[in-house]
């Protein structure tokens, strides 16, 4: 049998190695999605608050039917073992930056004020070329790109030391940076490194905090839809690092509701005539996202799942025609509280019109956190197992996953199919328990 998408990486792996000591979580990036992340752990295990949305913390697997806790399965780091860390170019502490963002409540924020206003970002590297919305001042100065990734490498082991963490992972949750193409420099671990010390404009912010993190082998999961580990250049060091990389772009909102959608429309044979997806979001994403050269990245991640999941090549008689747009409009008012209209103009039986309409409201970064967290959680798990390079099992939670094949998996169930079984062979279940498995 032809392996599908699915099915294809979820091979047996070997035990993780236990989760000793501290991990450190760093995130540059500290906004509204990274301090909510903060802020919901800390709260999380003080038990004043639940995990809600996050496998790792709530999540079951069936075992000899009996519904086990995946963390009583798996050896993840525990919440009470987690140090938050994190760059950003305003100086604010992640509590001055949480009441900022306005996502959480005061109530909940003053539980952990004091925990919360103890991280304190380290200095960005930023550039006002790549997201040219955002102008703050707590930015590292350096001659040359090359210079400024040794800080951060510096920045990283000296957090670990100072907090005395056994290990670290990254998750970037820093704006989303403008379009940029992969070009020459991207092609070659050689290459990208004289990109750095020639200070060559192809290479963005993210992209030399992705490097900092491969050279200290800190696993990085990139959060946004502009390029980090997404290179050759940045998987051949990850490769010679054996560091574990993932992304790109949270799936969170309307984009998870749309990939759980088309799978059901092509389960069900039924043809796409359009889809037009438009949302408002008040918050500094979505102010971000409101320069059209920032914007673009998001588009390309948003715009490329509707392709892979109903493949119009193979039945352009159902999907050959369909007209896919996707908005974002910048509208203060709602600030976090994202509101997504879907459009869905379907056709059946003798091509008979319908439409299906789809209103999401939603709150951004308190779909994004959990996410942050398993992400953490899940690529620590990843690296004590020795599984580096790119963790295509993680497609779960992103837009538009890092793939070995030409077409990466988008349909929601397919990709949690392989998430469940990657962690039932990192937890070491039979396949007999697997035959079993009602999940
Ligand atoms: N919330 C969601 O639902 C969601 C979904 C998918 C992706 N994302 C992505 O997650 C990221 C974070 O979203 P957010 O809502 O927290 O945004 P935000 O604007 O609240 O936070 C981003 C933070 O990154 C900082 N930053 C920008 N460039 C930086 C750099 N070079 N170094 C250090 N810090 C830098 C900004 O100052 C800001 O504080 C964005 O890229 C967004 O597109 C969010």
């Amino acid at each position: 049998m032809n392996p599908t998408p699915s099915t294809r990486h979820a091979q047996s792996r070997k035990a993780p190695r236990a989760a000793s000591g501290k991990l450190a979580v760093l995130m540059p990036g500290m906004g509204a999605v990274a301090t909510t992340t903060m802020a919901g752990v800390m709260l999380a295990r003080r038990g004043l608050g639940a995990p809600v949305g996050s496998l790792t913390q709530l999540g079951r697997v069936r075992v000899h039917d009996e519904a086990r806790a995946w963390k009583d399965v798996l050896p993840l780091a525990s919440l009470s073992d987690v140090e938050f860390g994190g760059w950003d170019l305003f100086p604010e502490d992640a509590l001055a930056a949480a009441r900022h963002a306005d996502v959480l409540s005061k109530e909940h924020l003053d539980l952990v004020a004091d925990e919360l206003a103890a991280v304190r970002p380290m200095e960005a590297v930023f550039y006002p070329e790549y997201v040219s919305r955002l102008h703050g001042t707590h930015v590292k100065r350096g001659k040359s790109k090359a210079e400024l990734v040794e800080a951060l490498q510096s920045d990283i082991r000296g957090f670990i030391k100072q907090k005395g963490a056994d290990r670290a992972v990254a998750v970037w949750c820093g704006s989303t940076e403008k379009y940029l193409p992969l070009g020459a420099v991207h092609e070659s671990v050689r290459s990208f490194e004289r990109g750095l010390r020639e200070n060559d404009p192809s290479i963005s912010p993210a992209q030399m905090y992705a490097w900092a993190c491969l050279k200290e082998r800190v696993p990085f999961a990139n959060g946004s839809p502009n390029l980090g580990v997404e290179s050759t250049a940045a998987l051949e060091l990850a490769r010679e690092m054996s560091v574990a990389v993932s992304g790109k772009d949270f799936k969170t909102g309307q984009t998870l509701m749309k990939t759980v959608i088309a799978p059901a429309l092509k389960a069900r044979q039924l043809g796409l005539n359009g889809w037009y997806s438009t949302n408002i979001l008040g918050n500094r994403d979505g102010e971000v996202l409101d320069d059209p050269e920032n914007f673009r990245s998001k588009e390309q991640t948003k715009l490329g799942v509707l392709d892979s999941i109903l493949e119009p090549e193979d039945q352009p008689e159902l999907y050959g025609k369909f007209h896919h747009k996707v908005r974002i409009d910048y509208y203060p008012p709602r600030g976090d509280q994202k509101e997504g209209w879907d459009n869905i103009d379907l056709f059946g039986w003798l091509g008979y019109p319908m439409q299906m309409k789809l209103n999401f409201l939603c709150r951004d970064s308190i779909l994004a956190a959990p996410i942050v967290l398993d992400l953490a959680l899940l690529m620590d798990l990843a690296q004590r197992a020795d599984m580096s390079g790119m963790q295509e099992w993680l497609s779960f939670y992103f837009k538009s996953p890092m793939t070995r094949s030409r077409r990466a998996e988008h349909d929601l169930f397919g990709q949690y199919d392989t998430l469940r079984r990657t962690l039932r062979s990192l937890g070491g279940l039979e396949e007999t328990a697997f035959a079993h498995a009602a999940e």
